[in-house]
């Protein structure tokens, strides 16, 4: 039954409204198109009431009261703009100023500060009140930003972000008075500290106290306006988070995550280190235009018609004489549905490929004999069901360092919810305040499970003996079971280091203890996979992951690699087409570990400069990320690419332009989630 809100009628600078019950005035005025100023206060975080800013006058009340925290009553007057009022915002304001160096001039934040833009508009041009900082020291020590306590106002919202979204509560008040700032743990620099790097109180900081390293000096005076605001996807590991990257004349400037209250997505809005910052890092040489390499190994630069000419032929030529079987396609699942989708396409009908797969293939496989050993339904479960789980036990999973945020759902599932948390496996660092961990290799490990399933009423003492812990671990693995079975609400999340292995039996038994919780009303498992690369789920969905290995004693002719970012497993995974006479590779960059395994390097845009469809970790939703820059001037799209060497091999792809590959891609992942399984 739809609950019904009170509402309460008052007046603003002679304006009568009606707002809900417990909203503040500032609220209130807000949803009237009545502009407060504010600095504290920040629509996704608790509101605070320390600096003054949004002072009003109410009806009755003495003093001029911070309207962020005043909530409306039924009948009340309020003003919210008058020369007194006016008068000491502007005080308060110069106070502020006269506390630190807010020298803006040299600021890195200038033009895209809050406090500045204040500034502006209470015309606060002068101070009428004298200089009083102390000098306060700057950290530099992490890779990502800078802390310049010199320009911090105290507004505490990092602090706020930190604890109330990330749920990691490394910043907090230090010292008294004039000696107060804004400190990391015990008063650790930031390197040393227990902060995850994710860049949230650098988001919300008005002013230059916390700035990015990667990028400085961007705006000035205003120009932070004239940036273009994409919105978009990160599709750096799965969890498709919303992003806006900030964009002027063709560079990334900032990417920042959409922050909310407390609706929406369980994460709220942040973004990782990961989807902050790796966008903005170098990632090797850029690769503008297409190259051979020459017999005596030095690369040659050559035109588009060369290299398409050069590929299709020596690709037609081999399916000719020998037959598709000797031809070969790799691709990271890093890219999007549709590159995934027309890579296929391209490779099995367009030359007859006798192996296409994915850098990760071997990780679908163990998933795939997990489902056909234990002949159990998988439809794997949403990761948005993270903070219900009463308990979380991770097999073999690193979400630190895969997917950050699912570590931050956890670290506040287990500080705030008092869910329950065990890690069972190698995998260092385990999500923080975790109280059940148990590093254990795979033979132990399959005991583990094969224990918990078992229970301690059952064989469980005589497979936990085996497993061989240590006296205290035994202890505590009975906690564990007993939590287990007491638990109404149990996830399981495995990872990389369980999909790796060639053998499906410790993954087989996970779904079948799994399956012994029973499922979730929409039929889903209690298990989440976490994948190895932002779109495996998508290259699992669509069939570009082979469900078969690499055929053993193979005589490779050809092959065609494509690649996203530069990443360490491309050249183990082209090992084993290790003596194929042509290689050729389309990737944005210069793959530098590659280059003695490839005759060919074809450029293509990067994933900022492509859009794409990217389907989520769980494989259960889809988001269309756009391209936010502009590749470089003679770089074609990957449609355009395949589409040239299609023509040049005599092959029609069934779709004509980017948008109906885009469609059969989505028709494709739908036709997936329609299958019981959900890859
Ligand atoms: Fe209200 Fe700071 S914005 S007190």
């Amino acid at each position: 039954m739809e609950t019904k809100v009170k509402k309460v009628k008052l007046t603003i600078d002679g304006k009568e409204v009606v707002v809900d019950d417990g909203a503040t005035i500032l609220e209130a005025a807000r949803q009237n198109g009545i502009k407060i100023p504010t600095l504290c206060q920040h629509d996704a975080l608790s509101n605070w009431g320390g600096c003054r800013m949004c002072v009003v006058e109410v009806d009755g009340s003495p003093k001029l009261v911070a309207s962020c925290v005043m909530p409306v009553r039924d009948g009340m007057g309020v003003v919210t703009s008058n020369e007194y009022i006016l008068e000491c915002r502007r005080t308060m304001l110069e106070f502020i100023f006269a506390e630190r160096n807010h020298n803006c001039m040299f600021c890195p934040q200038s033009g895209d500060c809050e406090l500045q833009d204040l500034a502006y508009e209470l015309q606060m041009d002068h101070l009428t009140v004298a200089f009083s900082f102390n000098k306060f020291p700057t950290d530099v020590t992490n890779e990502y930003m800078a802390i310049d306590h010199n320009r911090c106002i105290l507004c505490g919202r990092c602090v706020r972000a930190c604890k109330e979204i990330v749920g990691a509560s490394v910043l907090n008040f230090q010292n008294r008075g004039p000696k107060s700032l804004i400190g990391m743990d015990l008063d650790e620099t930031r390197e040393e500290s227990s902060c995850y790097g994710c860049g949230i109180c650098m988001q919300v900081c008005p002013t230059g106290a916390m700035v990015n390293r990667y990028r400085g000096h961007y705006a000035v005076k205003g120009h932070s306006k004239d940036w273009q605001q994409v919105e978009s996807v990160c599709s750096q590991c799965g969890l498709l988070c919303p992003t806006i990257n900030f964009v002027k004349d063709n560079n990334l400037i900032k990417i920042e995550g959409k922050l909310t209250s407390a609706n929406g997505r369980p994460d709220r809005g942040q973004l990782c280190y990961k989807g902050r910052f790796e966008a903005l890092k170098t990632k090797g040489k850029r690769l503008d235009s297409p190259m051979v390499r020459s017999g005596n190994g030095t690369w040659k630069t050559v035109t588009w018609d060369e290299i398409f000419k050069l590929v299709s032929g020596k690709l037609n030529d081999i399916k000719k004489k020998e037959g598709g079987q000797v031809i070969f396609g790799l691709t990271s699942s890093a890219l999007s549905n549709e590159e995934l989708m027309l890579f296929k396409d391209f490779m099995t009908q367009g030359c007859s490929a006798g192996y296409v797969d994915t850098f990760d293939g071997p990780h679908f496989r163990t998933v795939a004999g997990a489902i056909k050993e234990g002949k159990e339904t998988l439809r794997e479960a949403s990761w948005k069901k993270i903070p219900e789980a009463d308990m979380v036990i991770l097999l073999g999973a690193a979400p630190y360092q895969r997917q950050p945020i699912i570590s931050s759902l956890l670290r506040k599932g287990i500080m705030q919810n008092n869910q329950k948390v065990a890690v069972l496996g190698e995998t260092d660092p385990i999500p923080p305040y975790t109280p059940y961990y148990f590093p254990v290799a795979d033979g132990a490990l399959r005991l583990l499970v094969q224990t918990l399933k078992s229970g301690m009423d059952g064989d469980g003492p005589k497979l936990l003996e085996k497993a061989w812990l240590a006296a205290d671990d035994v202890k505590a693995f009975q906690e564990v079971v007993k939590a287990f079975s007491d638990s109404a609400n149990p996830l399981f999340i495995v990872g990389e280091k369980l999909t790796g292995l060639e053998d499906s039996a410790i993954l087989a038994d996970i779904v079948s203890l799994a399956n012994q919780k029973g499922l979730y009303p929409d039929k889903s498992l209690r298990l989440i996979i976490l994948k190895p690369r932002g779109n495996s789920a998508g290259a699992w969905k669509l069939g570009t992951s082979s469900s078969k290995k690499v055929p053993g004693k193979s005589k490779w002719k050809a092959g065609l690699v494509l690649l996203g970012e530069p990443d360490d497993s491309y050249a183990a995974a082209l090992e084993e087409f290790k003596g194929a006479d042509f290689v050729a590779a389309i990737s944005p960059y210069v793959p530098e570990s590659l280059a003695d395994q490839v005759d060919v390097l074809i450029p293509k845009p990067s994933w900022l400069e492509e859009e794409g469809t990217f389907t989520s970790v769980d494989g259960l939703e889809s988001a269309y990320k756009q391209k936010s820059l502009q590749a470089p001037v003679g770089v074609m799209d990957s449609w355009e690419i395949f589409k040239n060497l299609a023509e040049r091999i005599g092959f029609r792809l069934d779709y004509q332009s980017w948008k109906d590959l885009s469609q059969k891609a989505e028709r494709e992942i739908k036709k997936q989630e329609l299958l019981k399984n959900s890859f």
